[in-house]
């Protein structure tokens, strides 16, 4: 028995914050965006929308896809790093929303790794026996950690949500076939988010020092993403003994289209197999890999028999990736 993506779904809030947009906040421009990283532009909640509120839409349509009732999930996870708030979890709040009340429920910390982290959880769950269907969410809203007076950050993100309900497949070669996690704590402060946590609790100094917004060393993180995505992809096919010939879609983490091209020139993979969707909507973080995977299945890119591999790099730092059979 394997475990299998059943449906998928996603949700971006309605306001488009362009390139443009952003030449009103900071010293940008829209060539240099779109040059250095792909981004023509992004979305951001309204006031008052929160993490949740994007998370069940996305859910919503994602159990509709795989024709499941909520009251049928046996457990939820939100893998988020701008949940509601920090107690309870994001995960809780969307079991209740959705009527889900037999699933149990939590959030996963793992940045932009997020969603892989969680689909992983889901399938060792179902592996197990444990649980029948699993509903993974991917929820941010990068714009309420965005610091929309640093020029080097605050063109990169977006909000977003991405879901997809696991459960399990007795067919022999469908599924998800693996999944790849790591992580190396040593670079945590590539990227962080330093305030608003134990460490420096929310307080007057600490919002002064702007600890509450994205840090990150852009250029090292840059060099480090190339490596381990590549890095990522090969683990990923090298149990099945496929090739890179054998992929029919890569559904990266969406950071960078430099990266992304960097990626594909070292593994000599087509940039046409490559699902990209960071020009509309920049770095969502956790929910990018979900989101850009319900729009190929959406647009009848990704059909039953394709070959999906999933790699994701993120804050922590995290690397992680994944195989499906669809
Ligand atoms: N508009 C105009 N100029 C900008 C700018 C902006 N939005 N952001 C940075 N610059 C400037 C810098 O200040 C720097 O100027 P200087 O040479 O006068 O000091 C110059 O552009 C080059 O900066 P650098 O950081 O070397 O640019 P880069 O080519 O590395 O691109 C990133 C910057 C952030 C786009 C790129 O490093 C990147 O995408 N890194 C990975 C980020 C990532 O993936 N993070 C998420 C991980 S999940």
């Amino acid at each position: 028995m394997r475990s299998h993506i059943l449906g998928t779904g996603s949700y971006v809030p309605k306001q488009v914050l362009t390139n443009a947009d952003l030449e009103q906040l900071v010293d940008t421009s829209d060539s240099w965006i779109v040059e250095r990283t792909g981004i023509r532009e992004r979305r951001k909640v309204a006031p008052g929308e929160a993490c949740s509120d994007l998370g069940i839409r996305a859910a919503q349509q994602a159990l509709a896809a795989a024709n499941i009732q909520s009251a049928d999930v046996d457990l939820i996870i939100v893998a988020t790093c701008t949940g509601d708030s920090p107690l309870p979890s994001t995960a809780s709040l969307i079991q209740y929303r959705l009527g889900a009340s037999r699933a149990a429920a939590f959030d996963i910390s793992a940045a932009c790794c997020g969603f892989v982290y969680a689909l992983s959880a889901a399938d060792a769950f179902i592996r197990s026996g444990q649980y029948r269907h699993v509903l993974v969410i991917a929820s941010e809203v990068m714009s309420s950690v965005t610091d929309w007076t640093d020029r080097n950050t605050c063109v990169l993100f977006g909000d977003g949500a991405g879901a997809v309900v696991v459960g399990r497949t007795e067919e022999e070669d469908r599924g998800l076939l693996s999944v790849h996690l790591h992580a190396d704590g040593r670079l945590s402060d590539l990227i962080c988010v330093p305030g608003g946590g134990s460490s420096f609790p929310a307080s007057e100094s600490m919002l002064a020092e702007r600890l509450q917004y994205v840090k990150m060393r852009g250029n090292e993180t840059f060099k480090i993403a190339v490596k381990t995505m590549e890095e990522a992809v090969r683990e990923a096919l090298a149990p099945h003994n496929l090739t890179m010939d054998d992929i029919d879609y890569l559904v990266p983490h969406q950071a960078n289209i430099r990266i992304l091209k960097a990626v594909g020139q070292r593994l000599g993979l087509s940039m046409e197999k490559v699902v990209l969707n960071l020009d509309r909507f920049g770095n969502t973080s956790a929910a990018s890999i979900p989101l850009a995977l319900d729009e190929a299945v959406r647009a009848g890119q990704i059909r039953p028999g394709s070959l999906i591999v999933l790699a994701a790099f993120g804050a922590g730092l995290t690397w992680a990736s994944g195989v499906v059979r669809w």
